[in-house]
């Protein structure tokens, strides 16, 4: 069975996509909200942490930081026949390790289209994995979306680009939505137009590959109306503003862990 330590958004997430592939789920959670929809969902719900984690063979730590501590009075010592997999955003393995009385630990940093089976997931495993352990943990993660492993140094820069990416992108929608509003569209038609442009530009560049610039070069004709918005963008530092803001992000995660 796989184990969910803390049933919340992404300990739902991934049960949704465990329990549609199949795998036997079980979850304690201190809330008794979280337990009931546990239940609801055809999770196996246990009366703690430590029940859960002695029938489970992987455990994901889906508390926030904060309940780290906690999480580990009750479980030190307890989950060494574990693969033990943390989603908790920046804390580091060493500590993980540490609290647990663990020599190793998965760091998986999801994002929220995760609740959807579309997150973009980074993955580090610290320590030493089999090949096979490995493949198992990988082929549990995908049920969430897109799987990447890196160094843990680079975690940090996951979180910064996927983990708070949906931020920026819900921005710039929000931002084209305006755009059409300004210029006398309803609110739903700039809505609509902006969410598609968004899906088919995703499509059309997932069927056929290559370079972002490509596709921004298809549709700037010479003294066409692209260039033109485009200049007002490149004027105004767009590329380095979300570089700059994507490196602040990284700064704070780095300050946070
Ligand atoms: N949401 C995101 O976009 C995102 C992205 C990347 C990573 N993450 C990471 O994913 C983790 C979970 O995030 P989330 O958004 O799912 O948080 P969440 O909705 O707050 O879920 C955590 C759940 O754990 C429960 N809990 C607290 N202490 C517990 C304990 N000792 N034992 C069992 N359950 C306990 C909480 O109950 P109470 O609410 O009653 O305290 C809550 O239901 C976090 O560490 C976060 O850093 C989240």
């Amino acid at each position: 069975m796989v184990g969910i330590v803390g049933f919340g958004k992404m300990g739902e997430a991934i049960a949704r996509g465990l329990l549609k592939r199949g795998i036997e789920v079980g979850t304690f959670d201190v809330s008794v909200d979280r337990r009931d929809l546990a239940v609801k969902l055809g999770v196996k719900v246990f009366e703690s942490n430590v029940e859960l984690v002695q029938e489970s063979y992987v455990i994901f730590l889906a508390v926030k930081p904060q309940y780290f501590n906690k999480v580990c009075e009750e479980l030190e010592g307890k989950v060494t026949h574990c693969l033990v997999v943390s989603i908790m955003a920046g804390v580091k393995s060493q500590r993980i390790c540490r609290c647990l009385g663990l020599d190793r630990v998965v760091r998986v940093m999801p994002n929220t289209p995760a609740l959807v089976g579309e997150g973009a997931l980074g993955v580090s495993f610290c320590g030493d994995f089999t090949a096979e352990e490995k493949e198992k943990v990988l082929e549990l993660l995908e049920v969430a979306g897109v799987v990447v492993e890196v160094d843990e140094s680079l975690m940090d820069a996951v979180t910064a680009l996927s983990g708070s990416g949906p931020a920026y992108v819900f921005l710039f929608l929000e931002a084209l939505e305006d755009a059409g509003v300004n210029l006398g569209l309803s609110r739903d038609v700039a809505r609509l137009l902006a969410l598609q442009t968004l899906k088919g530009s995703v499509r059309l560049f997932e069927e056929k590959g290559g370079l972002f610039r490509e596709y921004l070069n298809m549709v700037t004709s010479p003294g066409g109306t692209t260039i033109r918005a485009l200049k007002v963008l490149e004027e105004s530092g767009f590329k380095g503003l979300v570089m700059d803001a994507v490196e602040a992000a990284e700064r704070r995660a780095k300050e946070l862990g």
